[in-house]
Parts: C-alpha cells; structure tokens; sequence
C-alpha cells in the first residue's frame, strides 16, 4: 500500500503519535510512506493570483513546493489529514497548504486518480473542536473527488502526548486497530458513491456552460469528461 501524511504541524505531540499508531497499523514490508510536515513544506501563501486556475498549476509561484506533494498524492492508494486542532479548526499551515490545492477540486480540474482513494483524516483537541477539523479536512478530500473519507477526531485532555493519561492512550489503540483493519481491507477497492458522482455531474454541467475559464474546460474536454466518460 502507498501512502502518503500530511502532517499539520513539526512536532510529535498528540496528533503525530496517534497518526504513528495508524502508520504502524497499516504498513507492512511493502508500504511504502511519504510524509510531508507544516510548515516546512508548506508553500508560500497563496496570493490569490489565480494562476493555477486560469493558466495551469506550474504557473503558481510556489509551483516548486506545492507540486511534489501533489505527485506522492497521486501515487497514494491511501492519503492522510493531519492536524492538531487550533481554535476549532486545522492549523494554518495545513490550511495554507489545502489553499494551494483549489485547482483540484471538482469544480476546476480534478485528478481522476483521486476517485479511487481512501481518504483518513485525523486530529485531536484537549477539549473539544477535533471534529470540526476533522469535517473540515474530509470536506477537502470529497471535493478533490476521494469518494471515501474515515474520521478520526480525539479528545485527548492533555496539552502533549506524555501527558495524555495511559487508559486514554489504550482506547485510543485499540480505536485506531479496529479503523485501520477495516481501512486496510477497503483500501485500492474504491468506488465512487451517489454522492461523489452527482457532484461530479453537477460539475460537468457548470463545465458544459463554462465561458469563464478556458483551462478548465480544456482539461475536461481532453479527458471525454463532458461527453460523457468518467474518471473511475
Ligand atoms: C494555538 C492553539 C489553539 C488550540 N485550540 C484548541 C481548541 O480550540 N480546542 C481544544 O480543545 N484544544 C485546543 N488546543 C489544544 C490542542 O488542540 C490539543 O492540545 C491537541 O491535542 C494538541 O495536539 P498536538 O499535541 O499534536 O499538538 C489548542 C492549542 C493551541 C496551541
């Protein structure tokens, strides 16, 4: 299985140690993991410059950055979400990152790989708020067009993981066991479900009347998309 993290943040509290429980879970000899961490591989800011949209991702300023990340996701049969919840949502180096992945959302010009992928996105709070990041984060994911998303969103009590009470950190093993089995046994066995495909056929109508943007009709005229083709 290939996967590939993003991780929300550089250290290795809570989060990183309940993603490192789902790594172990899941990898065998033949995985392969590529994990990126916010921010040190978190592009600029997106400017708003509207390249990636209207001329082509490559002409994103920060295109260097952004680029490898989108490959190794492209590569993945399993993409994963991390973050750290910072005031009832994901950090902002995450989200910064997310912004520069506009382009992909079925709305523009979605990357037909994306639509048989599993999607695992996870954070943890000290009180509350890690769901809120959680549907933040699959929110993202279904709009690239990965038609399956688990959650895993934990209230941990605790400001770092050495501090995490030893019953909470149990429950939170024996959770992530149970989800990623069950990831394991649904993982590069995807379909797209009624949702994801009436999104897909509501985009195709905008892009059948699209006179706004030449690029993304161009995309999804090459790839049949508007004549009827699909991309699973
Ligand atoms: C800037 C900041 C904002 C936070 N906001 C919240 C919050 O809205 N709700 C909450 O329950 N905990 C909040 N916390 C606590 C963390 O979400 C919590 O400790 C989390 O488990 C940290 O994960 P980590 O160890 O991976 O950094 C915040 C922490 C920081 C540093």
């Amino acid at each position: 299985m290939k996967i590939v993290v993003l991780h929300g943040q550089m250290h290795k509290g809570s989060t990183y140690n309940t993603t490192k429980l789902f790594l172990d879970k899941l990898s065998d000899n033949n995985s392969e993991i590529a994990e990126f961490f916010m921010p040190k591989h978190t592009p600029g800011f997106c400017i708003g410059c509207f390249n990636c949209f209207t001329k082509g991702e490559d002409t994103c300023p920060h295109t260097e950055t952004v680029q490898p990340v989108v490959k190794k996701m492209e590569e993945a049969d399993l993409i994963i979400l991390e973050s750290p919840c910072y005031v009832f949502g994901m950090s902002g180096q995450l989200k910064t990152f997310l912004d520069h992945m506009g382009y992909r959302w079925m709305s523009h010009r979605p990357h037909e790989k994306m639509f048989s992928k599993i999607g695992l996105v996870i954070s943890t709070a000290a009180g509350a708020g890690a769901k809120k990041v959680t549907k933040d984060l699959k929110n993202n994911l279904f709009y690239w067009g990965v038609p399956k998303t688990y959650c895993y969103a934990k209230t941990v009590g605790a400001s770092s993981w050495e501090a995490v009470k030893t019953d909470k950190k149990k429950q939170i093993e024996s959770e992530v066991t149970k989800l990623a089995e069950k990831i394991s046994r649904e993982v590069c066995n995807v379909k797209p479900g009624i949702k994801t495909k009436a999104m897909f056929k509501i985009m195709k109508m905008s892009q059948k009347s699209n006179d706004w943007n030449a690029t993304d009709k161009e995309y999804w005229i090459k790839k049949g998309w508007i004549n009827g083709k699909n991309p699973w």
